[in-house]
C-alpha cells in the first residue's frame, strides 16, 4: 500500500494530476474517487482520459451514470468505464446498473465517482483518490492518492 498527498491550485492542475496518475493505470484497474460536489472528481477523470487520448469525454456523466470510452490512439489501447454513482441511493440500484459485472471485467479500467456509495461492493485492491476542498479557498484542493 502506498499513499501520496498532492495539492492543486486550480482546475488545470487537478486535470494534470489525473493525467500524470493515468500513466500507472492498465486494463483491469479500479479507481475509486471520493469528494464532495464540485470537488474536482470529473476534472481528475478528464485528465486520465486525456492521457489515453480519449476525446469523447465532454461533460460530467452525472446525468448518465455509466459512460464507456475506448481509445486505440495511445501506446496502451484501453477501455474505460466512467461511473458516477451520485444519483443512486441503494446498493440494489447500484447492482441494477450492472456494477458488479463491470467491476470484475479484466479488460477495462473502471473509474468511479462517489465511490463511497459502493464501498461495500469494491474489491480491496484498488486506487483510492480523495479530493478535499480547502475551506479558506475556492480553488485549492488536497488530493490524496492511495494504492492498495
Ligand atoms: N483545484 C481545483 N481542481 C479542480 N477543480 C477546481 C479547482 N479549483 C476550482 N475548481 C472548479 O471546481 C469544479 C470541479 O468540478 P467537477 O465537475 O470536476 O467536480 P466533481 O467533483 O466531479 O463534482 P460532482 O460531484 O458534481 O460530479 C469546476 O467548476 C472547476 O473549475
Ligand atoms: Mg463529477
Amino acid at each position: 500500500m502506498s499513499k501520496e498527498i498532492f495539492e492543486t491550485s486550480n482546475e488545470r492542475e487537478t486535470f494534470n494530476l489525473g493525467r500524470q496518475f493515468a500513466k500507472r493505470l492498465k486494463n483491469g484497474d479500479i479507481v475509486a474517487i471520493y469528494g464532495d460536489l464540485g470537488a474536482g472528481k470529473t476534472e481528475f477523470v478528464k485528465g486520465i482520459c486525456d492521457y489515453f487520448n480519449v476525446d469523447d469525454i465532454v461533460t460530467s456523466p452525472t446525468f448518465t451514470i455509466m459512460n464507456h470510452y475506448t481509445s486505440e490512439k495511445s501506446d496502451k489501447p484501453v477501455s474505460i468505464y466512467h461511473i458516477d454513482l451520485y444519483r443512486l441511493k441503494t446498493e440494489k440500484e447500484i447492482e441494477d446498473i450492472g456494477f458488479d459485472e463491470c467491476l470484475v471485467s479484466r479488460d477495462c479500467i473502471k473509474i468511479i465517482e462517489w465511490a463511497e456509495k459502493a464501498n461495500g461492493m469494491l474489491p480491496e485492491k484498488r486506487y483510492n483518490v480523495y479530493i478535499r476542498q480547502d475551506e479558506n479557498s475556492d480553488t485549492h484542493r488536497f488530493i490524496e492518492i492511495e494504492e492498495k
